[in-house]
């Protein structure tokens, strides 16, 4: 069976104090759990190149949390695939709806961006999700077509090969109400058969993710489902006690 992948999401959080602990405290049980999980760690691109001199030995990936499509020139306050493949980090988290909804992003943009990042060997890491309203509406499916249909538009039919799809709803996000592990399944199975529809390949290889309050109390039944590979966690990966709790749990899975 495949490792499940566990993604820490810090968002705008932390700084060298909490990577320094943080590091220390993981390293101590990397033997016992880390080698049974794909462990991906998101700071805030700043400190990645601090965390890997504290990992010393420690094999960990690294995702960004954002990246431009243009690849230098004017653009002030802008991170390029380049500088992401120095600093040595191998996934870009793209899509996530507080960018979407903070910084206007929408699903021409995300797609111009995961273009840019698989044309330049990088993992994308692709957020879908529904607002509570469109939920309600019973918008989800077609929500999620349309941002997974801009990426085919953009990218062509192999757009998903080889990437992590995470489904967060974002009703779940940062409020402690999970989607429920049946929903999850239900929803990632429709993302599966969507995107191996739309590529036109029943060999086509990517990952599903589920994000949205995930917790040292949820993730055993998440993490279980036929159609998880794993998870993606904010708030909850900040707390090293929870995020070593979860990945002991994800690893009886
Ligand atoms: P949360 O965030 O775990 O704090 O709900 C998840 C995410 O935004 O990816």
């Amino acid at each position: 069976m495949l490792k499940p992948i566990i993604i820490a999401n810090w968002k705008l959080n932390g700084d060298k104090i909490l990577v320094q602990k943080f590091i220390k405290k993981i390293s101590f049980d990397y033997k016992k759990y880390f080698k049974k999980n794909t462990i991906i760690l998101s700071p805030p691109i700043i400190y990645i190149e601090y965390m890997k001199k504290c990992m010393k030995n420690l094999k960990l990936s690294f995702a960004v949390q954002n990246v431009d499509y243009n690849y230098q020139g004017a653009f002030t306050g802008e991170i390029s695939t380049y500088m992401v493949q120095e600093i040595g980090a191998k996934y870009v988290i793209l899509g996530h709806s507080e960018r979407r909804k903070n910084h206007f992003e929408n699903n021409l943009l995300v797609a111009k961006k995961f273009y840019c990042t698989k044309i330049n060997n990088l993992i994308p890491i692709l957020c879908i999700g529904e607002t509570k309203n469109e939920k309600k509406s019973g918008l989800t499916k077609s929500i999620l077509k349309k941002q997974i249909d801009e990426i085919f538009l953009i990218c062509g039919k192999n757009a998903f090969n080889n990437t992590l799809i995470a489904y967060e709803p974002i009703w779940a996000i940062g409020t402690g109400t999970n989607a429920s592990p049946i929903l999850i399944n239900k929803i990632l199975k429709f993302i599966k058969k969507y995107i191996i529809y739309k590529s036109d390949n029943t060999n086509i290889k990517f990952y599903m993710q589920y994000g949205g309050s995930v917790s040292t109390e949820n993730i055993k039944d998440i993490i279980c489902q036929k159609y998880v590979d794993g998870v993606l966690i904010g708030s909850g990966s900040l707390n090293y006690k929870n995020f070593l709790k979860m990945i002991q749990i994800s690893s009886k899975n």
